[in-house]
């Protein structure tokens, strides 16, 4: 905890001195530029960081740390806790990315939680009598259930790199599913606005809406027992209860009643991947990030080597300039994402070409500073031989310098809104992030082709970009986000806002943001970017439209044993919590 007097004392300088910032009176030796005290400012510690998009979850992780636990005890428990509290994305019935950093053997661990396409997945399966996709069987229906992964994950995490019980970890989020919490007001609006999505099956309807199909209201208890018998039972029992137990029977049971194909075999046979990472430099720093099937490390690294090429700096932050040459990277990454990118075990992703610098280089040539290259003059390149080699995240940092940067979905928010009956938890829509039909646009209006085609047992492509920023060697940065195909471009942005604007991390996630994915050819805008700044970008022939929202990001920024964090704001609730600042 820093002390007192140090902040008193930093306000006079402050006062006295503008350039003399909290870091530099805490410690001198710190890079300032991540800790001036500017419009925003992080949560600082120097005994770890947890920050999530839910403030309770953010809390039972620091509480974790302040135990002694480590960044996968708390990532873990955190993970539990959001399936509990956070039910638009955190999840029992999903699957997702974690990148876990082991300072003691100096390594990164990729593992791949995602969901898979069940046996009897095929290729048309979503497909009517005219050729058409069924967007009601590809998002709000149990067939649209990839076989969760979220269970074994997390049991993976904790017990090949954690330290405390496996009941431990899940104790939190038991007592919170059955001693109930005051329903947050985000949460309740939320039950409003997906009304229709949520009521339509009644095991759903039942644990979110009243008799008379009232929502939980703001401040109203929400004790949810049947999702802590569930939660009993995976604690007891282990994850067997989840893929072979009385879980395992109640989710083929509701498969069965529903139009799910998913069967006891493909809970049986579900198993967790461990990945090599992706990894890539900018300006110095290495960045660290999951492989395929998530498309985001990948595309935040070409991105990167693409922007290498230029002085971002100098144009400044929130300059039509920075923004254009952003969008013309963000242009050529997601056109190949559309045709490169896949499960790897079932199609050859050409990750080293797609992360080289020679590529970047390359792309970087064909940006005009001065034009918005339509996207239909834009497609995927052609891979030549090389040799190298609605969703929720959260970043966790532990003072022993291990980190964490997880991850996981249902896919939309609260997945298909389909609870399965007695066990108190929704099912995935992830099979949506399958190419249903080449060339038609998913849930984000992205494309796919045939690397990205329904298998059984394909895992869909990702674009969950769970990342770590090293500096000298040490974790500098974690960061990832949710928010479908603007999770990756979100997360580009807050590691240029630190490396090339020098924000701090509060700053650079709130900074706002811009998306291109190619197709639609459409510059999304964030409220907030200078209609000087919007006149200057259609004058380059960019075709602007303002988008719901920008991805949301749960940042940790760490340097000489001081940890920064930020959750973003633009969702409600989320935060940073240390564990020497919780009651
Ligand atoms: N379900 C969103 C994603 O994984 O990209």
């Amino acid at each position: 905890m820093l002390p007192r007097f140090i902040l008193v004392f930093t306000s006079m300088l402050m006062l006295a001195q503008p350039v003399i910032t909290l870091a530099q009176a805490v410690n001198p030796a710190i890079n300032p530029s991540l800790y001036k005290l500017n419009i925003q400012t992080p949560v600082i510690s120097t005994e770890g960081m947890v920050a999530t998009q839910d403030k309770i979850a953010s809390r039972i992780g620091a509480q974790v740390l302040a135990n002694g636990g480590n960044a996968v005890d708390a990532a873990v428990a955190v993970g539990f806790a959001l399936a509990v509290a956070h039910q638009s994305a955190g999840n029992l019935g999903g699957g997702g990315f974690m990148l876990v950093y082991l300072a003691e053997e100096d390594r990164t661990i990729a593992i791949d939680y995602r969901e898979v396409a069940p046996l009897a997945a095929h290729r048309d399966m979503y497909l009517d009598e005219q050729g058409n996709v069924d967007i009601r069987k590809t998002r709000f229906s149990f067939a649209s259930a990839g076989v969760p992964g979220t269970v074994l994950g997390l049991h993976h995490a904790l017990s090949n790199y954690g330290t405390i019980t496996w009941q431990q970890a899940i104790a939190p989020a038991i007592k919170l599913a059955s001693e109930g919490f005051l329903m947050p007001y985000d949460f309740s609006s939320q039950l409003h606005m997906y009304k229709n999505r949520l009521s339509r099956h009644p095991a759903t309807k039942d644990v979110y809406y009243g008799d008379d199909g009232t929502p939980i209201a703001p401040s109203e208890l929400f004790v949810q027992e049947d999702l802590a018998r569930t939660l009993k039972m995976i604690s007891d029992e282990g994850p067997d209860a989840f893929y072979h137990g009385e879980i395992a029977d109640m989710i083929v049971a509701e498969m069965e009643r529903g139009e799910g194909i998913i069967t006891h075999e493909d809970l049986a046979t579900y198993s967790v991947r461990e990945r090599e990472t992706v990894r890539g430099t900018y300006r110095g720093y290495d960045i660290v990030s999951m492989p395929p099937p998530s498309s985001g490390g990948l595309h935040i690294i070409q991105m990167l080597n693409i922007l290498e090429n230029f002085n971002l700096s100098k144009m400044g932050a929130g300059s039509a300039a920075s923004y254009h040459v952003m969008a013309e990277a963000m242009r050529y990454a997601y056109a190949d994402r559309a045709v490169h990118l896949g499960d790897p075990d079932f199609y050859d992703v050409p990750v080293g070409w797609i992360t080289s610098k020679e590529y970047g280089a390359e792309l970087a040539a064909k940006i005009d500073m001065n034009r918005a290259r339509p996207s239909s003059e834009v497609s995927a390149g052609t891979p030549t031989p090389h040799d190298s080699p609605n969703t929720t995240h959260f970043s966790i940092a532990d003072k022993f310098g291990n980190v964490v940067s997880n991850t996981y979905t249902l896919n939309l928010s609260y997945g298909s809104g389909l609870m399965i009956t007695g066990a108190g938890f929704i099912m995935n829509d992830e099979m949506d992030d399958f190419s249903a039909k080449p060339g038609v646009m998913n849930a984000y209006r992205l494309i796919g082709n045939e690397a990205n085609s329904i298998e059984a047992g394909k895992v869909p492509l990702s674009s969950m970009s769970p990342t770590i920023v090293f500096k000298d060697g040490k974790p500098f940065m974690l960061s990832g986000g949710a928010g479908g195909s603007q999770i990756i471009s979100a997360t580009l942005q807050n590691i240029i806002n630190v490396i090339d604007f020098d924000m701090n991390i509060a700053e650079a996630v709130n900074f706002p943001r811009i998306h291109h994915q190619w197709k639609p050819d459409k510059l999304y805008l964030q409220p907030g970017i200078s209609p000087d700044t919007q006149a200057i970008l259609r004058q380059y022939g960019h075709d602007l439209s303002v988008w719901e929202y920008f991805g949301r990001t749960a940042s940790v920024a760490i340097e000489d044993g001081v940890f920064f964090g930020v959750a973003d704001p633009r969702a409600i609730g989320g935060s940073a919590e240390a564990p020497d600042q919780i009651d």
